[in-house]
């Protein structure tokens, strides 16, 4: 009998061996924590579908970033709910509006201490729940909609954000907004671009989350078709030429393909963001008892990591920092076999 001479095995006898070879690696650097805050309410609210999360008063913010921190974790994407909306969504360039008033909270009490990435969309401050300002046609106006997203930028950058994140995919976004930030001034507030977001099933939990489904139709009209790969590349080329700072792709899992390809094909960092609805399959896994939530959840960052992101924006950005402060060798999978 004759064995091939190449022996990989020989490097995944012992788990010094596995972490030796490993090729990546995790760390609580590379995430980022998403958190919403709620205008009117008087105490945290529970969601019932993104499990162990919760919508902040401006008070259980700052508690929630505190926790965040203690086990390393320091960068958040803050999304706002207003008590009040409207059809053009104007609470969201209200210098007192609540995300405005949010990251004056955090800058307050931690400093430079924390990175505050704001997200700059409309769906959850417009009573129609759309990312933009309607037609009479009821379509979203693309251009409209942009002059909005420069407002709410300007008033995110003077609340002292340190990167704004566009998520609506209007045409135009990112150089608008970079335009508008650099004539009030803001001229080191960088863009963390929503590039590749797709039209996804998978933000279900979300909507829960930031009280913002569409209240008619869908976002299929601004939003990427799943059944595209190519456009994404065109979508991240526009981002950069603009002026993006970073490209992300949304949802993660079922797009490693789109993470992989901008890695390779663009000079600027790449984030991926596991969305609601893929950290609620995880977490429901494990409660079903289809697989451990701990090992699920560190194999799915460590595959987006692998597909070349690094920068990873995820509803278990903390639960990994606890994990990955237990365990520092953690870029490996836990050894116990379910
Ligand atoms: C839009 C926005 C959405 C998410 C982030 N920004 C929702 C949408 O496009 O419908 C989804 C994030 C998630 O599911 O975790 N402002």
């Amino acid at each position: 009998m004759s064995f091939p001479t190449e022996r990989p095995r020989r490097l995944r006898r012992t788990a010094l061996h596995r972490e030796l070879a490993a090729e990546h690696r995790l760390h609580p650097a590379d995430f980022v924590a998403p958190l919403f805050v709620r205008e009117d309410a008087t105490s945290p609210v529970p969601l019932t579908l993104l499990a162990g999360h919760q919508q902040e008063t401006l008070n259980s913010l700052t508690d929630r970033v505190e926790a965040l921190r203690s086990v390393g974790c320091t960068k958040v994407l803050l999304f706002g709910i207003p008590s009040r909306k409207d059809a053009e969504g104007s609470e969201a360039w209200n210098d007192n509006g609540i995300v405005q008033e949010a990251v004056r909270r955090i800058r307050q009490q931690f400093g430079h201490d924390v990175l505050i990435i704001t997200d700059c969309c409309l769906d959850e401050y417009t009573s129609h729940g759309h990312c933009g300002i309607l037609t009479a046609e009821g379509e979203v106006d693309n251009d409209a909609t942009v002059v909005a997203y420069a407002r709410a930028a300007v008033s995110q950058a003077r609340a002292g954000a340190d990167l704004i994140a566009p998520s609506g995919m209007m045409d135009g976004q990112v150089g608008a907004i970079r335009e508008a930030l650099d004539e009030h001034g803001f001229p080191g507030t960088g863009i963390m671009a929503y590039s590749a977001k797709y039209a996804s099933c998978l933000y279900g939990p979300f909507r829960e989350a930031a009280d913002c489904a569409p209240q008619f139709g869908d976002r299929s009209g601004y939003q990427m078709q799943p059944a595209n790969g190519i456009e994404a590349l065109r979508e991240a080329r526009l981002d950069a030429e603009e002026g993006a700072d970073i490209v992300m792709v949304k949802p993660a899992l079922w797009y490693l393909d789109i993470i992989s390809a901008l890695a390779r094909e663009s000079e600027l960092p790449v984030a991926a963001y596991l969305v609601s609805g893929e950290c609620a399959m995880i977490h429901d896994g494990g409660e079903r008892g289809l697989f451990s939530e701990e090992r699920a959840m560190v194999e799915a960052h460590l595959a987006l990591r692998r597909a070349g992101a690094t920068i990873l924006i995820s509803y278990y950005a903390g639960a990994m920092c606890e994990y990955l402060a237990a365990a520092p060798q953690a870029a490996r999978i836990p050894q116990t076999v379910h």
